[in-house]
């Protein structure tokens, strides 16, 4: 299947802010590649998207497997001209006396190791056609800790500094890298289950998690994925190395809601 849409390459796209992305995008009119481990969830999707929407099964862990699904894509299409990096889990849990080692390198392989690879197989495509955008989901942990488990917050900051690492080289033949740090979304990433009890759980995390977002809700995947396809388009073509933060302003500080009365209660200035 040869196009000349513009090609899109999604890892995770089985599921949350992966599957908005592919929605997003292919509404946008890319042809769009779906890529995971969870292969039907991954394929219903695609079937539902219709023309100009393919699944792959990609463990972002293998190195081989991102070599043959790009080899697949420069077959198919010719060409590469959007990466968004955003397979992950959570990943081990817990203090750090308490994580054996290959906790940690399991954990990495998923959330850090699979950026690398990403990057390094698309910059191989992307270089020699002289343009691509790659979009990398890092996260507000990432920029902050407190907002996940050690390994998580710690691979999320090398994702973040890693693709400003990378932009720095690839911007000269043309390929933008950027990251996109969410807040709190509506996934089945917070509930411990990809089935359909992810829903029924997420009720119950959706109110809990409620007050503490300056906005009094989390995000939808969609809020996500806009800002993924902006920083992919030409309307972002001065824009690398940079990690935009998508989070209803939990980065910002303390919810207006939260902060003492004195400050939210007017009183003029002092002259
Ligand atoms: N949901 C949030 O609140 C939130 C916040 C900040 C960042 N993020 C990040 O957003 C990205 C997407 O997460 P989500 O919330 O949509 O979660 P999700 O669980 O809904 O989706 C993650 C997808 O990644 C896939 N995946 C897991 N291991 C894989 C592997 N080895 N190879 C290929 N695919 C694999 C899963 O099958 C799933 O489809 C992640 O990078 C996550 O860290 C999420």
């Amino acid at each position: 299947m040869s196009t000349s849409a513009p090609v899109c390459l999604i890892t995770g796209a089985a599921s949350g802010i992966g599957a908005a992305c592919a929605s997003v995008f292919h509404a946008a009119g890319y042809a769009v590649v779906l890529a995971d481990v969870q292969h039907e969830k991954g394929r219903a999707l695609a079937a539902e998207l219709g023309a100009g929407a393919q699944y792959m099964a990609l463990d972002v862990r293998a190195e081989a497997d991102f070599e043959r699904v790009l080899g697949e894509i420069s077959q198919q299409h010719g060409r590469l001209d959007c990466l968004v990096n955003n397979a992950a889990i959570v990943g081990t849990l817990g203090p750090i006396a308490d994580i054996p080692l290959e906790e940690y390198e399991y954990s990495q392989s998923i959330i850090l190791r699979s950026v690398f690879l990403g990057m390094k197989h698309a910059a191989r495509l992307m270089g020699p056609q002289g343009s691509g955008a790659i979009v990398n989901i890092a996260s507000v942990a990432g920029l902050l800790a407190g907002y996940g488990p050690h390994l998580y917050n710690a691979c999320k900051a090398a994702v973040v500094n890693l693709t400003k690492s990378v932009a720095l080289e690839l911007i000269e033949q043309g390929i933008r890298v950027n990251a996109v740090c969410p807040g709190n979304v509506e996934t089945p990433i917070h509930t411990g289950v990809t089935d359909e009890r992810w829903q029924r759980r997420m009720e119950k995390i959706r109110i809990e998690r409620a007050d503490d977002q300056p906005q009094g809700r989390m995000a939808q995947p969609t809020e996500i994925a806009e800002a993924v396809l902006w920083l992919a388009s030409e309307r972002a073509s001065y824009v690398t190395g940079h990690a935009m933060v998508v989070d209803g302003g939990l980065l910002a500080g303390m919810s207006w809601r939260h902060q003492p009365p004195y400050l939210r209660e007017f009183h003029p200035a002092k002259r």
